[in-house]
């Protein structure tokens, strides 16, 4: 399937004001989507929205808000019925990371990153996917990570986190897929966004050798959204970590990645 089939239909970016929910905006009104935008950054999403609609001629609304706090996702559910939009690409992209020991890690921040990373996505698949089958159309992009693939030391709960995306949406891949919705998940490695600064962490040496560029990434993600794939790994460094835990012991894996990610 082209690309092109959601031209004219609309799509829903979280995260979308910077990295990667950004260029997933750009790319999805290049295909002819219109848009909607949502974050807590208003100023970011503003300038996008004016941009996309300007060089592609299609419709972008956008919707600030922490999709963090208590009934947000309901809240947003309920925006778009006000707004009489309905959503057939759903993009669950807004999520971070925190970086450092277990115990230095504040729980307060742990809770709001396993809300966004977690919880979110769980309950806009629920909310925006019930009507997709409904309709018998529609698709979803999960984003995960590479951490997801394998215990990270250091990303310990992040990399969790990304472990239950990958497994989830997986297995509703194959749920939905008979009921005309495509669930992919993309499991990006490190790329040049704002993550590292979130995520309180220095760029390792492995990390700079094997940073990919936002666009790349996202467009990888669509396009294995497009043709209906389960699951996509961008960049063949990225393939290869993500095989390591089939090729390996298990319990070489923390280790590995331990070393792959300490800041020294
Ligand atoms: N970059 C990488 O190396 C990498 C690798 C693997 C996976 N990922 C995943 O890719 C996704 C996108 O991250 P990125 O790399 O593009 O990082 P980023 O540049 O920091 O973007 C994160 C986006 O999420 C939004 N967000 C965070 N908390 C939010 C909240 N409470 N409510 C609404 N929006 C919220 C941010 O917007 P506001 O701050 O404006 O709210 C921002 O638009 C994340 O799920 C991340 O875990 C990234």
């Amino acid at each position: 399937m082209s690309q092109a089939a959601w031209k004219g239909r609309t799509a829903l970016v979280t995260g979308a004001s910077s990295g990667l929910g950004a260029d997933f905006a750009r790319q999805l009104a290049a295909d002819g989507a219109h848009l909607v935008l949502v974050a807590r950054r208003v100023e970011p999403l503003q300038a996008l929205a004016r941009e996309l609609a300007q060089r592609h001629g299609v419709t972008v609304d956008v919707i600030p808000m922490d999709l963090g706090a208590p009934g947000a996702p309901e809240a947003l559910r309920d925006e778009l019925a006000r707004r009489g939009r309905e959503v057939d690409v759903l993009v669950n992209n807004a999520g971070f990371g925190l970086f450092g020991d277990f115990l230095a890690i504040d729980p307060a921040r742990e809770r709001a990153m396993m809300e966004i990373d977690v919880l979110v996505p769980l309950a806009l698949t629920r909310l925006l996917g019930e009507a997709m089958v409904a309709r018998g159309r529609g698709w979803i992009l999960q984003v995960s990570s590479i951490g997801g693939y394998q215990p990270t030391p250091l990303y310990a709960v992040y990399s969790a986190a990304k472990a239950f995306v990958l497994s989830w949406g997986e297995a509703l891949h194959f749920e939905w897929r008979p009921r005309g919705v495509t669930v992919t998940v993309l499991s990006p490695g490190i790329t040049a966004t704002e993550f590292l600064a979130v995520s309180g962490q220095r760029a390792t040496l492995y990390q700079r050798l094997v940073m990919m560029r936002s666009p790349d990434v996202t467009r990888i993600g669509l396009r294995a959204l497009a043709r209906g794939s389960t699951s996509v790994v961008p960049g063949l460094a990225n393939k290869l970590t993500a095989l390591g835990p089939r090729l390996l012991p298990r319990a070489w894996m923390p280790w590995l990645a331990h070393q792959l990610m300490r800041n020294h």
